[in-house]
């Protein structure tokens, strides 16, 4: 599911769920990983991608997409790469395949919100074609108490998605 040799971009299962938590405690220096998405993924409708990237011909986990498709809306709750692995196309990849996993669920627009303080997300999120349609003032609380604006992205779907995607 992916171009880039060496990473491979797959919908998780069940036996991905420690691998996708221990990536999310790296990412975004969790506690209660495992649990924390655990909750994500019980609504109806959600579902998790995992990219591994080639290590001496084993699979190593890298980096993960969490996601929910209700009708025709899909919303990225979270994206994380693990930091060994960032800048080499994991996100991208992984971003590229929930667009067509969401195109394949019948979504016609994806939508996820990103920190104003995140400028490597940012990028990422620009470069596929991401577009702001909202600021929300005030939205995070930084663990020292600040708070950091949100901006939410959405990503128009075409026809030709599901397809060549
Ligand atoms: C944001 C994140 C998912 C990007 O993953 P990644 O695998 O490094 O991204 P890629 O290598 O596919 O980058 C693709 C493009 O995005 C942009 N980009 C990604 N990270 C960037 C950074 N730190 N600074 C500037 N641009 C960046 C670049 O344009 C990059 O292309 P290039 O490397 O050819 O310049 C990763 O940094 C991460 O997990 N961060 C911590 C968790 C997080 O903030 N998640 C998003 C929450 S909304």
């Amino acid at each position: 599911m992916t171009k880039n040799p060496g990473i491979a971009v797959r919908i998780a299962t069940q036996r991905d769920l420690d691998a996708i938590a221990a990536l999310y405690a790296l990412t975004f220096d969790a506690m209660q990983a495992r649990l924390a998405v655990e909750q994500y993924l019980r609504p109806e409708g959600t579902w998790a991608l995992l990219a591994t990237v080639d290590r001496d011909g084993a699979a190593v986990p890298a980096g993960f997409v969490l996601a929910r498709t209700v009708l025709e809306e899909t919303e990225i709750f979270s994206v994380g790469v693990a930091p060994a692995d960032q800048r080499r196309g994991v996100g991208a990849s992984l971003m590229a395949a929930a667009r067509q996993i969401a195109q394949r669920g019948g979504a016609a627009v994806i939508v996820l919100e990103v920190g104003v303080d995140n400028p490597g997300a940012r990028a990422l999120y620009g470069k596929c074609g991401y577009e702001m349609v909202e600021r929300r003032p005030g939205y995070y609380r930084k663990k020292g108490g600040e708070r950091v604006a949100a901006l939410i992205l959405r990503l128009t779907l075409g026809i030709q998605d599901g397809r060549d995607a």
